[in-house]
């Protein structure tokens, strides 16, 4: 087992973070002997996925971390696609997308791995992981035995699930996605809806829309590093939701199960105005303020002193605790 010492910035897309120990491991055998050697010094481990939902401290001794290279993509006669759990995401997406599967083409852009995609339950455009999940399997790291979740032990909700709960109990290894050969398109959301009324729909035309609408309002993190949306779209009772329409008469109050849910961007945009704002080396995005983008050498410290800028605001003025999306390590 060979580790190295690396710039964790460099598996950030936020590019924050200080230097740490690195293994990289490409079967679950490997894995299991890495995490036996943290344990036997005294380490956490930390698994790397693509970085494109995390930021990393300064001293990050306490830490081992893994980069893992578990592959694999089969797919079964019914639209059943098993998936290692380092594959890229919208590498799987374009590759559905192109056997005709309808299912994921909403999630078409989303940066990261397949392994990450279900902590956080990745959602955009009306689909979210959940609607296509079918299992998956992790590695448990005290007991070294491979697990199988199925849908509903995930416990997905609102870019939550168990694994947010069980923070490093568990390392995802494999990913069971349920596709359809048949249509089952999802337009409900703007601007997918343009498409209702289309003939001959495929997942393609789906997914190149998807693709030229997060181009236009998300900043590329290869330029400009950032980590997508900062914070979770807040979600207040009815009664809030009242109190908030008069005092807001144009925010957006989207009904969903919970309750109302409200674009954490309008709020940054409308009641914070700090759309396009910079401090120091940090800045929100100008077309789409709930991207928090570092234009230098900002520190995980610095980026929690300009989210709480902006969390501050927005509580002072509506009351609404703005919760992180993107995860500090270290
Ligand atoms: N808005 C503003 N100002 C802004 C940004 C947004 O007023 O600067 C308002 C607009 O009214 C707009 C509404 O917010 O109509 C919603 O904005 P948008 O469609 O860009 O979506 P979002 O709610 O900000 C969510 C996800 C994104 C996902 C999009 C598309 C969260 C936290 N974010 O963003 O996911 O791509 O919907 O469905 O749920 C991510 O998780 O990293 C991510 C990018």
């Amino acid at each position: 087992m060979e580790l190295q010492k690396v710039s964790l910035k460099d598996y950030s897309s936020l590019r924050v973070g200080g230097e740490g120990e690195l293994v990289r491991v490409t079967t679950v055998e490997e894995l299991r002997e890495a995490i036996t050697h943290a344990r036997s010094h005294g380490k956490r481990v930390h698994v790397l996925g693509g970085g494109t939902n995390s930021y990393f401290g300064e001293d990050l001794s306490a830490f081992l971390f893994i980069k893992l290279a578990l592959l694999g993509k089969t797919l079964g006669d019914n639209g059943e696609l098993e998936l290692g759990a380092s594959e890229v995401w919208d590498d799987v997406v374009m590759w559905a997308v192109e056997q005709g599967l309808w299912g994921i083409e909403n999630l078409s852009y989303i940066p990261g791995t397949v392994g990450a995609a279900p902590v956080q339950n990745i959602g955009a455009y009306g689909v979210e992981l959940k609607d296509v999940f079918v299992s998956l399997s992790a590695l448990d790291i005290s007991t070294l035995e491979l697990v199988s979740f199925d849908r509903e032990a995930c416990r997905f909700g609102y870019r939550d699930s168990v694994f947010k709960y069980k923070d490093g109990m568990y390392i995802i290894t494999e990913v069971k996605l349920a596709l359809s050969k048949s249509p089952r398109p999802v337009l409900l959301y703007k601007p997918l809806d343009t498409l209702t009324e289309a003939h001959d729909l495929t997942p393609q035309t789906v997914r190149d829309l998807v693709i030229s609408t997060r181009q236009a309002k998300l900043p590329d993190w290869y330029d400009h590093p950032n980590a997508g949306s900062f914070f979770k779209n807040p979600i207040v009772d009815e009664e809030t939701s009242e109190y908030l329409a008069t005092q807001y008469e144009a925010m957006p109050l989207i009904e969903v199960e919970e309750g109302y849910k409200i674009p954490a961007g309008w709020l940054i945009e409308h009641v914070a105005h700090m759309k396009g704002v910079r401090t120091g080396d940090l800045g929100t995005w100008p077309a789409q303020a709930l991207v928090i983008v570092n234009y230098g050498e900002a520190t995980a410290d610095d980026v929690d002193a300009f989210a709480e800028d902006i969390r501050s605001v927005v509580r002072e003025k509506t009351g609404i605790l703005l919760e992180q999306e993107v995860n500090r390590v270290g």
